[in-house]
């Protein structure tokens, strides 16, 4: 099982049956809010009817086509749905089907476009420590987890680099939204472009909020300052928008949230409301275009996968871009998300909390870990949680909260107060 203490779980397994809605069903006939969209990904609620029939349609017409050399057509209306939503002048689609296969994707892309520019030697990429992207050696790589790197350690991408991460507790515990401080930490790019020289440098990737190390939101100033030394040195900005893609910000993407224009978006998981697999790599024209050299019959990118493109990822797409549109839903986020903040931060005080942070529909409460063992307070909370009938997710010694965009404030209140109990009980 996929990060997962396999015996443990196996010996009391927690299965899920149906979904409808802000609900899942488990096997034990509860029913469980959920108060993290699946994974970060279900952001329109469980089994929604528009999604669900343009899969159960496509599935009846055509099932499968290969993207190479030939396609259906459906990728394409998704992507022009795609590129409608992402910032402008990012207007190229290339699909996936997860956001490690679109992290990986990026890093070829970037590799390639500095090559077809005859600037080859831009081969350095630069991650961040505490970033995750995904399990791709590549994301692995310019990921910042020591956990996830440590059994591959010496086989992973030899030309990389790595960011400070931007989280102090000293400095900004209990921020509301993004942090005062830490804009000056991403001056340490100019000091990496310095030490590998700019015409090594290839590419910079980030989450503009990191998710799955604990929900660590930027600080003001610090994503613009890395988009200006970016554009000072010709080196590509990655957007990792795995998570933050698709309302959870407050807008389609945080890059609109936080007014900063990435050079190239990885997005997945709520692209299809995470009801087929499917991720996608959106580019500036300025990157497509660079591979559009040399004769029409040659192919531009050596890359790509047998379901790039599937056609039943790219209904549920279209569903669901659609349907993110027609219920407002990004809107709705933006206007729950002060509600969220002022509940969740309503937990300040309560015993082993020492920090709470949020943006948008995401918020996070760090616990204090018992000494010698890390995440083992905050994975008891969650199976706390879970028995008093709502899923929460815990990364570390942080609670993370990401509901879908669809909740209501009620649920708000009864996901905060669940955990709240839950707090008050902990060893
Ligand atoms: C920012 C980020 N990038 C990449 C990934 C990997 O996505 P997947 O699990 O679909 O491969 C994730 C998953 O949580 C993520 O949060």
């Amino acid at each position: 099982m996929p990060f997962t203490a396999n015996r443990q779980f196996k010996a009391l397994p927690r299965l899920l049956v149906s979904a409808e809605g802000m609900h899942y069903t488990s096997h034990d006939g509860r029913r469980i809010l959920d108060g993290i969209a699946g994974l970060w990904a279900v952001n329109a609620g469980h089994c929604r009817k528009p999604i669900v029939e343009a899969i159960q349609k496509q599935a009846e017409r055509l099932d499968y086509a290969t993207g190479f050399q030939m396609h259906s057509a459906g990728p394409f209306i998704a992507a022009d749905k795609l590129v409608r939503i992402a910032p402008q002048g990012l207007d190229h689609v290339f699909f996936v089907n997860s956001g490690s296969e679109a992290v990986d994707t990026a890093l070829k892309i970037a590799l390639g476009y500095h090559r077809a520019r005859g600037e080859g030697t831009r081969r350095v990429l630069i991650g961040r420590e505490r970033g995750y992207h995904g399990v791709g050696f590549g994301g692995i790589s310019v990921g910042g987890m020591g956990s996830n790197r440590k059994t591959f350690a010496g086989q992973l991408l030899p030309a990389v680099d790595h960011l400070p991460h931007t989280h102090s507790l000293e400095k900004n515990a209990h921020s509301r939204g993004q942090p005062q401080w830490g804009a000056e930490l991403a001056d340490d790019l100019e000091r990496l472009i310095q030490l590998h020289d700019a015409s090594n440098v290839a590419a910079v990737i980030v989450e503009p909020i990191a998710g799955s190390t604990g929900v660590l939101i930027p600080p003001k100033g610090y994503l613009e300052r890395l988009r200006q030394i970016c554009d000072r040195h010709g080196v590509l900005l990655v957007f990792d928008e795995v998570i933050t893609g698709f309302g959870r910000t407050g807008s389609a993407f945080a890059a609109h949230t936080f007014g900063v224009t990435p050079d190239m978006i990885t997005c997945a998981k709520a692209l299809t409301n995470a009801a087929v697999p499917m991720g996608a790599v959106i580019v500036k024209r300025k990157i497509y275009d660079a591979f559009m050299q040399g004769p029409e019959d040659a192919i531009e990118l050596y890359h790509g996968y047998t379901y790039s493109g599937h056609p039943l990822a790219a209904a549920a797409a279209a569903a669901t871009l659609d349907l993110y549109e027609q219920e407002r839903l990004f809107q709705r986020a933006a206007e729950l998300a002060p509600y969220l903040e002022d509940a969740v931060h309503s937990l300040e005080g309560l015993p082993r909390v020492i920090d709470i942070r949020n943006f948008g529909l995401v918020a996070a409460i760090e616990l204090e870990p018992i000494a010698g063992k890390t995440t083992t307070r905050a994975f008891e909370a969650f199976l706390r949680c879970y028995e008093k009938n709502v899923l929460v997710r815990t990364t570390g010694d942080t609670i993370a909260l990401s509901p879908p965009l669809i909740i209501e404030k009620s649920q708000i209140d009864q996901l905060v107060e669940t955990v709240g109990d839950v707090l008050k009980t902990l060893p």
